[in-house]
């Protein structure tokens, strides 16, 4: 808006803002700039009738695949795009600047849009799906991907992205699993922190800013039953210890917005939820950006059962502090009358209102709404070759080797000849996975295109499509035995399509879908090497496949440049290094299943049957998280201690030698756990405290240091009171979670520690990991 147009506002509302100012000036010493900003919003909001104001905190839905039901929504027939705060779905230069004129032009007061969209991994270039990412355990290269797609999406008009996902996921047979960072707390941190950063970039001004969004605040990832959408139930210290965690961290980054989830904890909906909200969010946290509902979630607040009319679901959820109704409309229709009536403070509405204007200022839309809407960056910006390289970089390094009996990868590449089996070896689609954002599938480099460009040209490469994750037609043992007859070697792409996993994407079963499973029988009985590349958005429960096929690459959706990275892989002009973020059982029945679990009283013993197990299965899961093979081994000295007691407060030097004691050039992932033998309250059998990747070439042999302190061995104690317990700790450092490379040491004084909740361990703050 122009500000010369503000000279229209009343001499009164002009004294009660410069006082309100100058008390906030004073208290704050706000730079001139400040003063003036703050001005401006105060003026603007000053000017603004109701239906304006809750205009402002409605979102329309504009695309052509909407992520939830198709409603009738009020809000569309209520506010037209001039009169709306922001638009979910739409983007392009062209498209961008068109609505932002008829908004900026077209409403009394001249306020632009936020443009929206889901920017999940990847805009144009697709990156690994986020699970896939997070095997990468690299927060570097995760900040990286996220500035390229922030750099793509912005160049098309947007302002908002609706990442990272941070939300800790146990449970595979939930498809949201594929969003987010997998398993554990500190892992999901350090990855929200560096996905909230990339996004950022440098910050407003710069259109390369995009808003970020930590979704889906919050433990909507521990929905019962893995049915998405279900009800979350958990204690208050699993959702301090576990869930909020990655949040926490995420709002330390200078996340932009947080989006509460679809689900209910303690009996009260996300959408509804003030204590968790506008108590430990707001208040407790510091959080200052936009609280945006998820779509529709808070229309739903009716068939949740807390809310009987559109009228209650507005009242709740902006009582609870969420600024912004995506999609659903209630806030349209219903915040104007609720203000009217007294039923909703006044000063509630402004609240959120001026969090949304205030975030358009710092995005610079007030000086120039059209600054994202760039046709000739659009043009220049979009799927460059350096991003390009930037997703095969980032695919190589989030391929997990999963098995590989007798050496048999690296293939060479002069084979003679090699067959490609399975479906998904030529789905450009489902190389993308899910939430592809404006990604293209004729850009995508398939498994099967990624081999034909690596082998040389005299190796014959027969295709044959055999078994599909959707379809249970199955090929006859008489078809693949004739069709490998003279192969060399069989690479088969198995696992499951990439619309089997993401939103409203629950499964019951962790099996391979489809034929997949008589089609991997029947190579089986074929005697030939068989290397079989997983593709899938969750883990799968493959005992048959593990005990089997001698090689197996875990490569997920890996974008754009799937093909090629894998090929990298298979051929070893990469070798690979990544480690699974999340446990593989060994069938669906031990789900949920994870690393940091209790001992309990009668911990898992395989003499004993009155102990921790199955009658029909291990306890063990199938691959443990930090899980992952290299072509090259590494072997670890013992864990050695700087000190072996000290006081609460002081730091411990953990140091090990990483040798690299095979014949390849390889990187490590070192994880360090922790575990508190004996406390007042049961403590988790390890927790994971600190990771560093470490290049080594053949022979070579590097230490690796972390540095403990006393938010690494804080607990919660029964009172949910921050505190460091004396007693023994067992220190693991190692190669995977199952690692029993350990070290012990004792803290010597009780101390009880400031700030609520868990804190994010010191490691996450050391700037090695920024
Ligand atoms: C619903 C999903 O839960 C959320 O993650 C997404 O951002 C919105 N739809 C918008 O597409």
């Amino acid at each position: 808006m122009d500000r010369t147009r503000l000279a229209t506002a009343t001499m009164l509302g002009k004294l009660i803002v410069a006082t309100w100012l100058a008390s906030i000036a004073q208290a704050n010493e706000l730079t001139q700039k400040q003063q003036e900003d703050a001005a401006f919003i105060e003026q603007l909001i000053g000017q603004m009738t109701l239906e304006e104001k809750a205009g402002q905190l409605t979102q329309l839905g504009m695309q052509n695949t909407p992520t939830g039901p198709v409603i009738d929504t009020k809000g569309r027939e209520t506010i037209g795009i001039s009169q709306a705060g922001s638009l979910i779905g739409v983007h392009g230069a062209e498209n961008t600047r068109r609505l932002q004129r008829e908004a900026v032009q077209g409403s009394r007061l001249h306020i632009p849009l936020l443009f929206s969209f889901d920017v999940i991994h990847g805009f144009r270039t697709i990156f690994p799906v986020p699970l896939a990412e997070a095997s990468a355990w690299d927060p570097d290269l995760s900040q990286r991907t996220a500035r390229a797609a922030a750099i793509e999406a912005t160049a098309s008009g947007l302002h908002w992205t609706f990442a990272p996902m941070v939300d800790i996921a146990r449970d595979p047979r939930w498809g949201r699993v594929v969003e987010g960072a997998g398993e554990d707390p500190f892992l999901g941190a350090a990855l929200a922190t560096a996905r909230v950063r990339g996004f950022s970039g440098e910050g407003p001004p710069a259109t390369s800013t995009i808003l970020s969004t930590a979704k889906h605040f919050v433990a909507y990832g521990a929905a019962e039953g893995g049915r998405d959408y279900n009800i979350s139930d958990l204690s208050e210290r699993t959702l301090e210890e576990t869930y909020l965690t990655p949040f926490r961290a995420a709002v330390e980054a200078g996340v932009d917005t947080i989006m509460p989830g679809f689900n209910e904890v303690d009996s009260m909906p996300m959408h509804a939820n003030q204590k968790l909200l506008r108590h430990k969010l707001r208040e407790d946290w510091g959080f200052q950006g936009i609280v945006i509902s998820d779509y529709t979630g808070i229309k739903e607040l009716m068939a949740h059962g807390v809310a009987s009319t559109p009228r209650d679901t507005a009242r709740l959820a902006l009582t609870a502090t969420v600024d912004i109704d995506m999609v659903g409309g209630d806030y349209a229709a219903e915040l104007p009358a609720l203000v009217r009536s007294g039923q909703l403070p006044q000063n509630a509405l402004d609240g959120a209102v001026r969090r949304v204007l205030q975030t358009k200022q710092r995005l610079g839309l007030f000086d120039d709404p059209y600054r994202y809407s760039d046709p000739v960056r659009e043009t220049t910006q979009m799927s460059s070759p350096q991003t390009r390289a930037l997703a095969r970089e980032a695919a190589q390094k989030s391929i997990v080797l999963l098995k590989n009996k007798d050496a048999l990868l690296p293939l060479p590449k002069n084979l003679r000849k090699l067959v490609v089996m399975g479906a998904l070896a030529n789905d450009a689609v489902s190389t993308l996975g899910a939430w592809s954002g404006n990604g293209r599938a004729e850009e995508s480099i398939t498994v099967l295109e990624g081999i034909k460009r690596a082998v040389s040209p005299s190796s014959e490469i027969v295709y044959i499509p055999a078994a599909s994750p959707d379809s249970p037609d199955t090929p006859g043992i008489d078809v693949v035995q004739r069709a490998v007859v003279d192969a060399d070697v069989i690479v088969a792409a198995l696992g499951e399509t990439a619309d089997m996993s993401g939103e409203a994407r629950s499964r019951t079963s962790l099996d391979l879908p489809g034929a997949q499973d008589a089609l991997l029988r029947s190579l089986i009985k074929t005697g030939k090497p068989v290397v079989v590349i997983l593709m899938n958005g969750r883990p799968l429960a493959v005992p048959t496949l593990d005990e089997h096929i001698p090689a197996i690459i875990e490569a997920w959706f890996l974008g754009s440049e799937m093909g090629n990275a894998v090929a990298d892989v298979l051929f070893g002009d990469v070798n690979p290094s990544g480690r699974l973020p999340i446990t593989f059982p060994r069938t669906v029945g031990q789900v949920p299943i994870y690393f940091s679990h209790k001992n309990t009283g009668r911990p898992t013993s395989q003499t004993d049957p009155y102990t921790l197990k199955y009658i029909d299965s291990l306890t063990t899961p199938l691959y443990p998280f930090g899980h992952g093979l290299s072509y090259t081994t590494f072997t670890y000295s013992a864990p050695r201690l700087s000190k072996q007691r000290l006081t609460f407060d002081e730091t411990l030097n953990v140091q090990v030698d990483v040798h690299n004691s095979g014949q390849r050039a390889g990187e490590e992932t070192v994880q360090l756990y922790l575990r508190q033998n004996v406390a007042s309250i049961t403590r988790p059998v390890r927790v994971l405290r600190g990771f560093a990747k470490v290049m080594l070439a053949p022979g070579e042999s590097k230490t690796v240091s972390f540095l403990l302190g006393q938010d690494d061995w804080a607990l919660l104690n029964h009172d949910l009171l921050r505190s460091v317990e004396s007693g023994t700790f067992t220190v693991f450092v190692g190669g995977s979670s199952a690692t029993d490379n350990q070290a012990k040491f004792e803290i010597t004084n009780d101390a009880q520690l400031a700030g609520p909740g868990s804190a994010i361990p010191r490691t996450l703050r050391d700037s090695s990991l920024r």
